[in-house]
């Protein structure tokens, strides 16, 4: 191998791994998915020089690595880690500097010396490689480890340093490709190492390739030379790169071609070079690529004030890449082929994002990267609204505010799962971003981050470093005077729950009264020290009398107080609205005759006087407060009315989860009937107007509502769409081989279960039972997934559950019975027969499933826990005395039921009649 130490390359900053001990706001615990054991700090790297000979078409590797590592303190070993299939065959360790101690004493340098390697060390279960040595060596000692290895490169994962392969059209050669992907912590799968992102040092790296092949890695090419050993291979080294955590590190080899790329565009004074690869039958689809990442990387260098860091950036579109994430390596993205030529710039721009925030400055330890992505997501965010001038993006950030009101207004936040807690709370850190650049104003949040990375470049950070440059950018503005940016943050952050706010106006004296508490939705708000929890909390008001929308900071702050009085309101008849355009993620409740005026001016001609983020909000939050018990229906349902005249996507968007909530609530009861009339009669002049085909030209948002009304007036029982849905099932019905492959569209099929006759969903049933074993099985699932979940009556259900747990047909699986049970349990219909069927069928069944425990704690549970009033109640208490011991392991899970169907009960018996008395009024004034 070519020896890679002359002095040239030895003019290196001396980086070491700064000594920081404060901790950010805790994150930390509860979302780091990586469990890793620090290393001990005794000794720590400060340069690598590393080789590697990936070998596509053979699929292993070689390499060799030389780490400059001096002592922190005195000790016999070096720990690293390297992972256990990493086969390191050779271990040199040479001393080139004495300690402190020597080095006072003597003035001749120390001539390299061989430290002996005593043993190796490797931690069963644990990545580490420990190096014993036969001395203990004193602080400031520097030594080379000269590590050699070798490994398989992965086959079929897109993780470490992996390949896969395409075939050439032209000559139908297969071509191999090797690429690394070392997030978060995978260096180690491919060179020994201190693989934690706070070790930020200088690498050169050097790779080896076939003649006809070309080299990528983080930083541009220095030279190549021809290889000693083989003749059509080459070794290419890189030039060295800044500080620089091993997870940056990226490395790619292929025959990929590239864009042109025109260099003497002097206009923009570009200063780092772009281009974009993938393989040559592929790369026109990339035309617009380079495009995309100027002006994404020129936002970007506004945005930090700082330029893109490296001095080339390639961009890569792989073949098969598996990876749920494309990889940030440091100057060398990787992307899947149909994220790059994909209409949007999100993709792109959120890895662009991470150039700077990850790279450039590097949190210190995984936790941080939590607060590290949300605000990647933020600024990618900002970055794609600054780009983007059409509708696609402009649902940010609705779509996801929506589902973590949702999840956090749980009895159980985000269940068990920690990947949910995980992507809940980062979405909420990212809201707490934007509720800050709201509050603070645009100027000095930008300027704070720009504080903020100019400090922490080529270094890592906490979360407090952000927060700190934040609060010392506002003080500075003079735009936060009551606290600090870290205390307002920790209060949203540290916590799985977000707050309501209760507005309620004292008219005679112009005062207002806000409160603010835990937000819980679904019943009972049973929650423990649920009176602790509060927030700091901007309260942004807006005025009719005013109505100025374009200021967004907060009149107050409720600095954690549980209420506070707001004086200087407007007459009693005009609205306030508080919190505008979500920039808390929080909902607000009034009293009724605030909503009552604002429901009036929706009606107006005057609405699109309020920003439809924010008519989406009202109407949002008041189905959701009466959901939660909070509102009277009658008040929360008139703030639908305005819908008559409204088309803005955006603000029809809550009616559809609306219509799915609600109606799954009360379709036990009668006033189901009349709630799809209702949705009949308000989407059914929508959908008319919106045309059944899409017109050409028009934007997502109207496609969006086209197929969301469709579906839902299908739902709703809309004649046409019915009959649409079943004549395309009867050309499926009249083919001659009807198991071959299924015709129809998967929006026809719910449709036809539901409202179609018996002989249409027999034939359903059929498919499933002779689905050929060769065709995609998640079409079985689909079919048998609406079999049970969608039909209207019970004679349908009572025969699927005859063929499946009574005649055990052979072609059902105990998953697939698991699955109908779970279907059943989305319609009153479905889980009332479901019910009475265990009743019918006791002994029966639970004779045939013995043995299969889960299975009967599925079915008990999907057929008790559901029902929603008193005389759900009253059957299942009579089963529970009728069969009291016999329950066995599922014994817990009625005793839940009871308890949640009396409070499910007690929620239809005050809400029912208030929403019948409504829908009864709505109708008599707006049927035909
Ligand atoms: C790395 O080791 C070499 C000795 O081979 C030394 O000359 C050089 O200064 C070291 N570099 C750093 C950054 O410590
Ligand atoms: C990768 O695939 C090749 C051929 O497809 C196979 O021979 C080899 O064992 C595989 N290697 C690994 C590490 O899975
Ligand atoms: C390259 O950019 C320069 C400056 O913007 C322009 O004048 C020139 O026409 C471009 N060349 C090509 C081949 O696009
Ligand atoms: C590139 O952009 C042009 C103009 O915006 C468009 O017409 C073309 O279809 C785009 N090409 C690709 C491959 O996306
Ligand atoms: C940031 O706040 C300003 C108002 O200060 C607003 O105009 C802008 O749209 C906000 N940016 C984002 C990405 O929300
Ligand atoms: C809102 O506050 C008022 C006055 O403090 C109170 O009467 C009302 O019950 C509160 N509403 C809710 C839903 O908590």
């Amino acid at each position: 191998m070519l020896d890679l130490f002359r002095a040239s390359l030895l003019v290196i900053l001396l980086v070491s791994v700064e000594a920081r001990t404060r901790r950010s706001i805790d994150l930390i615990a509860a979302h780091s998915l990586i469990s890793d054991t620090r290393l001990p700090r005794e000794v720590t790297p400060n340069f690598y020089d590393l080789q590697l000979e990936p070998r596509p078409n053979e699929g292993t590797f070689e390499g060799r690595v030389r780490i400059n590592v001096t002592w922190q303190e005195p000790t016999d070993k070096i720990t690293l880690h390297a992972h256990e299939d990493l086969d390191i065959f050779k271990i040199i360790v040479t001393q080139f500097a004495p300690d402190d101690e020597t080095e006072k004493a003597s003035s001749t340098p120390l001539p390299p010396t061989e430290v002996r390697v005593m043993r190796i060390e490797r931690v069963p279960k644990k990545p580490l490689y420990i190096i014993h040595l036969e001395k203990t060596a004193n602080r400031g000692t520097q030594c080379i480890v000269d590590l050699t290895f070798k490994g398989n490169i992965s086959n079929d994962t897109s993780e470490g340093i992996f390949r896969s392969s395409y075939v050439d059209p032209e000559t139908k050669n297969r071509k191999w490709f090797v690429a690394t992907h070392l997030r978060p912590n995978l260096a180690r799968k491919v060179f020994p190492c201190f693989d934690e992102p706070a070790y930020k040092v200088p690498f050169v790296i050097t790779v080896a390739r076939q003649k006809n092949m070309v080299a990528l890695s983080n930083m541009p090419l220095k030279n190549s030379e021809q290889m000693k050993e083989k003749s059509d291979w080459v070794w290419d080294q890189f030039q060295q790169t800044p500080p620089i955590s091993t997870f940056s590190v990226g490395i790619v080899v292929s025959e990929f071609s590239n864009t042109d790329y025109n260099t003497t565009d002097e206009d923009n004074n570009w200063n780092y070079e772009i281009r974009v690869w993938a393989r040559p039958d592929f790369i026109t689809a990339l035309a617009n690529v380079t495009d995309k990442i100027r002006k994404s990387v020129k936002i970007l260098e506004e945005f930090w004030g700082c330029p893109y860091p490296l001095p080339k950036l390639d961009v890569l579109a792989l073949p098969n890449y598996q990876a749920t994430r494309p990889a940030d390596n440091w100057g060398l993205l990787l992307f899947k082929e149909s994220e790059l030529s994909g209409r949007g710039s999100w993709h792109i721009s959120q890895e662009l994002t991470y150039q700077w925030l990850g790279s450039l400055a590097t949190p210190f330890w995984w936790s941080d990267a939590h607060i590290n992505n949300a605000l990647v997501r933020y600024v990618t965010a900002y970055t794609t609204l600054k780009m983007e001038t059409n509708e696609s993006f402009n649902n940010w950030p609705m779509t996801m505010l929506y589902s973590i009101y949702y999840e956090f207004s749980k009895r159980y936040p985000h269940g068990k799962s920690t990947a949910i807690k995980q992507d809940s709370t980062s979405a909420k850190t990212e809201l707490v971003f934007r509720m800050l650049n709201y509050t603070l104003g645009e100027r000095t949040f930008k300027h704070g981050l720009q504080k903020f990375m100019a400090d922490r470049q080529y270094k890592t950070f906490f979360g407090d470093d952000i927060w700190n440059a934040l609060t010392e950018q506002a003080k500075f503005d003079n735009t936060l005077n009551e606290s600090t940016v870290n205390a307002i943050a920790a209060s949203w952050i540290t916590k799985d729950r977000l707050p309501v706010v209760n507005v309620t106006r004292n008219y005679k004296e112009k005062s207002a009264k806000i409160s603010q508490r835990v937000y819980l939705r679904e019943r009972p708000h049973d929650v423990p020290d649920k009176e602790k929890f509060v927030w700091w909390i901007p309260v942004i008001l807006i005025r009719q009398d005013s109505l100025n929308f374009s200021n967004t900071k907060p009149i107050v702050w409720m600095k954690k107080e549980k209420e506070i009085t707001l004086e200087n309101l407007p007459e009693a008849n005009q609205f306030i609205i508080v919190n505008p355009e979500e920039i808390g993620p929080f909902p607000v409740n009034y009293d009724v005759q605030n909503w009552n005026m604002l429901a009036q001016f929706l009606c107006s001609e005057n609405r699109a006087k309020i920003p439809v983020n924010t008519r989406a909000k009202l109407l949002h939050d008041a189905w959701n407060l009466a959901y939660a018990g909070d509102l009277s229906f009658a008040t929360a349902l008139n703030m639908t009315l305005f819908l008559k005249n409204e088309r803005e996507y955006l603000a029809w968007d809550p009616v559809f989860t609306l219509i799915d909530h609600i109606g799954r609530h009360i379709d036990s009861s009668a006033v189901h009937k009349k709630f799809q009339t209702y949705v009949r009669l308000l989407l059914t002049p929508l959908y008319e107007e919106l045309g059944e085909e899409p017109q050409e030209g028009e934007s997502e948002g109207k496609a969006h509502l086209r197929s969301s009304s469709k579906v839902f007036l299908c739902q709703a029982g809309y004649k046409p769409c019915i009959e649409e849905a079943q004549a395309a099932f009867r050309k499926w019905m009249e083919s001659e081989n009807p198991d071959e492959g299924n015709p129809v569209s998967n929006q026809y099929i719910c449709p036809v279960f539901k409202w179609g006759t018996s002989e249409e969903w027999e034939f359903g049933l059929q498919r499933v039972i002779k689905f050929p074993a060769n065709r995609k099985q998640n079409e079985r699932t689909y079919l048998l997934k609406t079999l049970a979940g969608c039909p209207n009556e019970a004679e349908k259900i009572e025969r699927l559950l005859n063929i499946t747990i009574l005649e055990q047909n052979g072609n059902f699986t105990d998953n697939d019975i698991y699955l109908i049970f779970s279907m059943l349990t989305g319609s009153a219909n479905g889980y009332t027969t479901l019910f009475n069927f265990l009743k019918k069928n006791w002994d029966t069944i639970k004779e045939r499933f013995e043995g299969k425990l889960h299975l009967w704690n599925s079915l008990i549970t999907s057929a008790t826990t559901v029902f929603k009033t008193q005389e759900g109640l009253d059957m299942v208490s009579e089963l529970y005395v009728e069969r009291q011991t016999e329950f066995g392991t599922a014994d817990f899970v009625i005793e839940k039921a009871l308890k949640n169907i009396k409070e499910e009960t007690k929620w239809s018996n005050d809400n029912l009649p208030v929403i019948e008395k409504w829908l009864d009024e709505y109708l008599a004034n707006n049927s035909k």
